[in-house]
């Protein structure tokens, strides 16, 4: 087994917090910290009536403890995945694998970077943050939620970055409206060379066509159901278009989840032609 190959592990759930409404599950899964890079995630198998598993974002890892390396995930109760992952007790145990998915790529340079994320998805931007500030790159953020309990950790936002753009569907908290609302103007300000989006298929593809506008580069988490996150069951096909044009299939879970924004043939992955 290489030394960057996924690991399937029994992990332990060390510790659940609350985060307004999402829950954070840190967890031991041993080998996985120590290979995870920003924009990866695990492959989580849930409520034991369920066949397909659950991806979920890496939000963090932490290098050392009593347990050894542990990540962190963030978890909404929607959907009965998520009911059931937000309701693990501590000590519950988890099959995982991971960490699975292409990394966000790193600027060579320590260009600005505007990170731009919505709800619990914008999990994988933090430790992406982390890594671009080790590579003395300028990060901001743009972060957006229905209100303010479904904003993921503004606070540390504002403190791994120099600005922090925030919005709200209800307006209560930060700007009213949604990520279009600040976008345009967010990349002229930051001055940023690459925009790093993770949320909603819409919202992604607004930032791709905002970056790519600006004509700046995009990289865009894609969130799909991920039911093997292996590429076995071929149930993440989506279409892109390749640097000459021609459209290609590739699986989310393999050749993604993090794509080029222009590379994205989104009116087919929204299943519209608009
Ligand atoms: S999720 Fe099974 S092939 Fe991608």
């Amino acid at each position: 087994m290489g030394e960057r190959d996924p690991r399937h592990v029994v992990g332990e759930v060390l510790a659940t917090r609350r985060a307004g409404a999402f829950r954070h599950l840190t967890l031991t899964a041993r080998g996985i910290p120590e290979r995870f890079r920003p924009g990866t995630f695990v492959a989580a198998s849930v409520a034991p009536t369920q066949m397909a598993r659950r991806a979920l974002w890496i939000h963090r890892v932490a290098e050392t403890g009593a347990f050894g390396p542990t990540l962190d995930v963030v978890v909404e109760p929607r959907g009965i995945g998520g009911r059931w992952l937000a309701e693990v007790n501590v000590g519950s145990r988890l099959e995982l694998t991971g960490p699975l998915g292409r990394p966000f790529a790193i600027p060579k340079e320590p260009v600005a970077c505007l990170l731009v994320g919505e709800g619990c998805s914008a999990a994988p931007l933090f430790p992406l943050a982390e890594r671009l500030r080790d590579r003395r790159a300028p990060v901001s953020f743009v972060l957006a939620g229905a209100d303010e309990s479904h904003l993921l950790a503004p606070r540390e936002a504002r403190r791994m970055s120099r600005s922090v753009q925030v919005v709200t569907a209800d307006g209560s908290v930060g700007s009213r409206g949604d990520v279009m609302t600040v976008l345009r103007t967010a990349i002229e300000a930051t001055e940023a060379a690459v925009v790093y989006a993770a949320g909603p298929t819409r919202m992604l593809r607004a930032v791709a066509e905002a970056a790519e506008e600006a004509g700046v580069q995009s990289q865009v988490a894609i969130e799909q159901p991920l039911p093997c996150g292996t590429g076995l069951c071929r149930g993440c096909v989506i279409d892109v278009r390749d640097a000459e044009g021609d459209a290609h299939q590739v699986r989310a879970c393999l050749d993604g989840p993090v794509l080029p924004g222009d590379r994205v043939d989104w009116a087919s992955l929204l299943g519209d032609a608009s």
